[in-house]
């Protein structure tokens, strides 16, 4: 039966994950998958996550089956976070939410749901993007292209190109944008930019899928949650995937939602239901563990700031490693200008450099990135930057 099964190639994120694990050099250091580490290199277990947990085990709950759509106050604090406690979308009950397994459950459900609803649709994703968003769609039977995004020989943006690729997008396409810290390019756009690129999805009838994983990692919730504000404004119906695999640094426990934006709370019943389905054929329900705590977290006031707090602190962190890294190349006597990745931002920097140089780096010194030049920023502390620097400043 599988004598012909082919090998498949190594995931490009997470199976560097796998190599670094064998890898037996003392100094490695893994910059490959978007995962935060405090300033000892650790994964941080957060204390509002602590302090729910905490609660949880001084009242010990069954187990039951989750309704297919999830926790209902789950979806109801997904909702606020995401549209705003008080906006129109939520008051008027528009919003369709389900809990999903991570941010990329909310994208595989939203992927099958359009997939039904608009077979014939293509998908545009930004060069480069995430790079499952490619694999992810095309599983769901889309057919996949790109619209500009970034541009290497200025290491920064191609907005003129990114405007006229959806401009000249058919009908009903869907694109996937990335709603803040753009991964893997660390290169958002603008508000300014965002009107136009909103302008454009309206005049051309295209369908918007925001992928925002990342949300409180760049300037703060609100301020990273705005553009779903515009696109609300502009009356468009559109998807939000998020995730707090990050934000909550819950990575295992899979914690996301899908959030459909309709044009009232009947069409949303019905959008619902749909999604409903798409989630009982592939796994029935979500589990209960990650949803609970995150639920918890953001509906106690006191719990809610203590996140906020840490979240606030990750980030500052993050930022503070980009200026370290710029100083700590120039400081290696690395010769070209690196000051653009104090430009880029959330856990991502696009680093320019090449494909041999991300193998050199890996083989000889055990630094990790991706292949395409991204590097984890939010891995960098105070004890391995200096390695890296070092590192990277052989290879260039
Ligand atoms: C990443 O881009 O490294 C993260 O989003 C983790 C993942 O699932 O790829």
């Amino acid at each position: 039966l599988f004598s012909a099964v082919e090998m498949a190639p190594r995931d490009p994120i997470l199976g560097l994950n796998e190599q670094f694990n064998a890898d037996t050099n003392p100094a490695k250091v893994n910059l490959g998958v978007g995962v935060y580490f405090d300033d000892n290199g650790k994964l941080p277990l957060l204390q509002c996550v602590q302090a729910f947990e905490k609660t949880m085990m001084d009242k010990p709950t069954a187990r039951g089956y989750l309704p297919i759509d999830g926790i209902a106050a789950y979806d109801a604090a997904v909702k606020s976070l995401v549209f705003g406690t008080d906006s129109e979308p939520v008051k008027s009950g528009r919003v369709a939410t389900i809990q999903a397994l991570g941010g990329t459950g909310g994208l595989k459900i939203g992927a099958d749901f359009l997939k039904k609803l608009n077979p014939t649709a293509k998908v545009l994703i930004s060069d480069p993007s995430w790079e499952n968003h490619r694999a992810l769609f095309t599983n769901a039977g889309f057919t996949v292209e790109s619209y500009r995004y970034y541009d290497a020989s200025t290491r920064g943006l191609n907005f003129a190109g990114m405007l006229a690729d959806l401009n000249a997008a058919a009908a009903g396409t869907v694109v996937v944008l990335h709603a803040c810290c753009h991964n893997p390019t660390g290169y958002d756009i603008t508000a300014a930019q965002w009107d136009e690129v909103i302008a454009v999805v309206k005049a051309k009838g295209l369908t918007p899928f925001l992928d925002m994983a990342y949300q409180g990692f760049g300037y703060g919730i609100l301020e990273d949650g705005a553009v779903i504000g515009k696109f609300v404004d502009a009356g468009l119906d559109f998807f939000v995937s998020t995730s707090f695999s990050k934000s909550f640094s819950l990575y295992g426990e899979r914690v996301g939602a899908l959030s459909v934006l309709c044009a009232n709370k009947e069409e949303a019943s019905r959008v619902l239901s749909q999604l409903k389905i798409v989630i009982r054929t592939n796994y029935s329900n979500p589990p209960t563990h990650g949803g609970a705590i995150v639920a918890g977290v953001l509906g106690n006031p006191e719990l809610r700031a203590l996140w906020e707090a840490e979240l606030g602190e990750m980030r500052v962190r993050i930022k503070a490693m980009r200026q370290k890294l710029v100083d700590g190349l120039k400081a290696a006597g690395v010769k070209q200008d690196m000051s653009f990745i104090t430009q880029q931002i959330g856990m991502f920097s696009y680093s320019g450099l090449s494909k041999d140089q991300m193998v050199r780096l890996r083989s000889e010194f055990g630094v990790y990135g991706t292949d395409t030049g991204r590097m984890c920023v939010a891995a960098l502390n105070s004890k391995n930057i200096d390695y890296v620097c070092a590192s990277i400043a052989k290879v260039v």
